[in-house]
């Protein structure tokens, strides 16, 4: 028996994105985002003060006989590491026929969001947005408030996970902080390719 062709419900607490029953829980730390933020005089100092956690993934995948979708909690700290606000590694799937809904629950940001031809969009976020990312879009999302944010993704676990795009090459924009507010700018690793 699978226990996953059977029905399986779990309580999300809408002020922490704590997920229960004891879900999977992954930290990633400034020094796991090493390679993705800009500024790296930035990233060595926060590496070397404490390494703070800049967000959490709590998932639960349901690997029945017949499919294997899967939620994800995202738990993005507010903050930033130099002038760039904290954000997800940004991945592409694996598989290029593959989806994704992304729900956000709690906080402020954007949704970026990038193909391997260059296309790029920001969909601005907050509370009850509902993006879906269609195949073949690379995503990060980047919490530019004062508060955490958080977010469920749904998707299947043989989507996959990329992420050597995001670590050479980064997506087209940034978001940073400029007198207090966050403003996109190109991203310098771009110019010139
Ligand atoms: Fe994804």
């Amino acid at each position: 028996m699978n226990p996953y062709d059977y029905p399986l419900s779990l309580k999300l607490d809408f002020s922490t994105g704590a997920l229960e029953p004891g879900v999977h829980v992954t930290p990633r730390r400034v020094s796991d985002l090493a390679l993705m933020f800009h500024d790296k005089e930035a990233v060595a100092a926060a590496i070397a003060q404490r390494d703070p956690v800049v967000y959490e993934i709590l998932s639960q995948g349901f690997p029945g006989s017949r499919t294997d979708a899967a939620i994800a909690i995202s738990r993005i700290y507010p903050g930033r590491v130099g002038d760039e606000y904290h954000f997800t590694k940004g991945h592409f799937h694996e598989r290029d026929d593959q989806a994704e809904v992304y729900f956000c629950l709690k906080g402020e940001g954007y949704l970026l969001l990038e193909r391997a031809d260059g296309e790029f969009r920001a969909e601005p976020w907050q509370p009850g947005t509902i993006s879906h990312i269609p195949p073949a879009w690379g995503h990060r999302v980047v919490n530019t408030g004062r508060d955490l944010l958080f977010f469920i993704g749904i998707y299947h676990l043989s989507a996959g996970h990329s992420y050597k795009q995001v670590e050479e090459r980064g997506f087209a924009q940034l978001v940073v902080e400029r007198d207090g507010r966050p403003i996109l700018i190109p991203n310098p690793r771009r110019i010139p390719r």
